[in-house]
C-alpha cells in the first residue's frame, strides 16, 4: 500500500501492488497520448487574431525554407504526395493509413492506374489553397484566388457563378473524399453522366483521392478514375499515397494535434507548402462568428456541421494561424474586395 500510494496517487491501493501500478501505467500512457490540456475558446481566438490584424503580414523567407526542410525531412511531398510507378511498383506492398492491418499490392491494374511521377512542374510557385468556410462568404476573393499559378481546392466544391466572385473558378487540384461519391453521386453505380458534367468546372483539374486510407473507399475511387477515362473527360485521378497521409499526421501529431484523422484542409495545406514557393490559404477559418463578430455559415455553400469528434479544427487552425504569424504562408481572413454596395436610391 505504501509502495504504490504516494507516488501515483491511484484510487484503489488495496489492488494487489503489480495490479495498482499496471493501473498507474495505464493512466499515464492514457495522459502521454491524450494530455489533459485546454484550449483556448472560440472568443479567445478571434481577440488573439484581431490583434494581429493591425499588422502588415511579411514572408519570411528564412522560416519558409526551414518549414519546407522539415516537410522534406519527415515526408517529402514532391516524391510522395500522389502514387506514382515511382513510388509504388509492382509488388510493393502499402499499408492503408486510416485503417488497422489491411494493406494493398500493386498489382498490374493498380499499377497501370499511376502517372510516372508526380505530374506537376516543380517547385509550383504561387499557389492558393481554398477552404471551404463561411468566411469566404461575401469576401470577394475570386480574383485574388486566382491569379495563384496553382489553385486546389477541398472535396469538389461548388463552384458556380453566384460563387466565383468570392471563391474563384481557377482550379489545377481538387480533393474528392470517397465518402462523397457515396453520398452524392450513389458510388457512380448509376449517376455516372452526373458526376462526369458536375466535376466539368474544374476545367483540367487533378481530382486527388484518398483511395488506399480506408477499405470502403478503394471501390468508389477506382470508379472515379474509370468514368473519367470512359468519358474522355478532361480531370484525372491521382491517388493520395497512404504513406504520405500517414508521415504527415505524425508530423502534426508530434506538434500537438490530438484528432483522430486530420482534415483534408491540413493535409492540402501541409503538401502546398512542400510543393509551392508562396502559399496564401483561404477559407480557414472554423468558427460560428467572422472578425467582426457577425454569424457566419459552416461552408460557403451551405451550414451543415461536421461530425464532431473526428477532426480538431480549432486546434488546426492554431498551427496555421502560427505559421501565418511567422511568415510561412498567408492565410486570408479579412475580405479581399469589398462588395459593391447597393446603391440607395
Ligand atoms: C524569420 O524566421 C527565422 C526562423 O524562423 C527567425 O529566426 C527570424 O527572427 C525571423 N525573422 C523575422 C524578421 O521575423
Ligand atoms: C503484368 O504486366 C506485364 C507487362 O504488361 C506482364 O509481363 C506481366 O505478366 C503481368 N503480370 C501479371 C501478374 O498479370
Ligand atoms: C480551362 O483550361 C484551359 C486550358 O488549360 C484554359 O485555357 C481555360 O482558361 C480554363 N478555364 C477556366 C474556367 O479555368
Ligand atoms: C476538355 O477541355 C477542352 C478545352 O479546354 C474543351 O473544349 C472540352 O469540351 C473539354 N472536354 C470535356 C469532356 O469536358
Amino acid at each position: 500500500m505504501a509502495a504504490a500510494g504516494p507516488v501515483c496517487k491511484c484510487p484503489r491501493t488495496r489492488l494487489p501492488v503489480g495490479g495498482a501500478s499496471a493501473l498507474c501505467v495505464f493512466v499515464l500512457c492514457w495522459l502521454y497520448i491524450f494530455p489533459v490540456y485546454r484550449l483556448p475558446d472560440e472568443k479567445e481566438v478571434v481577440q488573439g487574431v484581431l490583434l494581429q490584424q493591425g499588422k502588415a503580414w511579411r514572408s519570411n523567407q528564412t522560416a519558409v525554407t526551414g518549414f519546407r526542410k522539415q516537410l522534406e525531412d519527415c515526408c517529402d511531398p514532391g516524391q510522395l504526395f500522389a502514387m506514382t510507378k515511382q513510388n509504388s511498383p509492382l509488388g510493393k506492398n502499402l499499408w492503408f493509413d486510416g485503417e488497422f492491418l489491411h494493406s494493398v499490392t500493386i498489382d498490374n491494374a493498380t499499377y497501370s492506374l499511376f502517372p510516372q511521377a508526380t505530374p506537376f512542374q516543380l517547385p509550383l510557385k504561387k499557389c492558393s489553397v481554398v477552404g471551404n468556410g463561411g468566411i469566404l462568404k461575401k469576401s470577394g476573393c475570386g480574383r485574388q484566388i486566382d491569379q495563384a499559378d496553382f489553385v486546389m481546392r477541398c472535396n469538389l466544391p461548388p463552384l458556380s457563378s453566384e460563387y466565383s466572385k468570392d471563391v474563384g473558378s481557377k482550379t489545377q487540384l481538387v480533393t474528392a473524399n470517397p465518402s462523397i461519391i457515396e453520398k452524392r453521386f450513389q458510388n457512380l453505380l448509376w449517376s455516372r453522366k452526373t458526376f462526369v458534367d458536375s466535376v466539368k468546372v474544374y476545367n483540367h483539374s487533378y481530382i486527388y483521392m484518398p483511395a488506399f486510407s480506408m477499405k470502403t473507399g478503394t471501390e468508389p475511387s477506382l470508379r472515379v478514375y474509370y468514368t473519367l477515362e470512359d468519358f474522355g473527360a478532361n480531370q484525372t485521378v491521382l491517388f493520395a499515397n497512404p504513406n504520405f497521409l500517414r508521415d504527415i499526421g505524425k508530423f502534426w501529431k508530434s506538434r500537438g494535434i490530438h484528432a483522430k484523422r486530420l482534415s483534408t484542409g491540413l493535409f492540402l495545406v501541409s503538401a502546398a507548402l512542400g510543393l509551392c514557393e508562396e502559399v496564401t490559404i483561404y477559407g480557414f477559418w472554423p468558427f460560428s462568428v467572422d472578425l467582426h463578430g457577425r454569424f457566419i455559415s459552416h461552408h460557403y455553400y451551405d451550414n451543415v456541421l461536421p461530425d464532431s469528434g473526428f477532426h480538431a479544427m480549432p486546434e488546426e487552425f492554431l498551427q496555421l494561424w502560427f505559421l501565418h504569424k511567422n511568415g510561412v504562408l498567408r492565410m486570408q481572413l479579412e475580405q479581399c474586395e469589398a462588395p459593391l454596395l447597393q446603391s440607395s436610391a
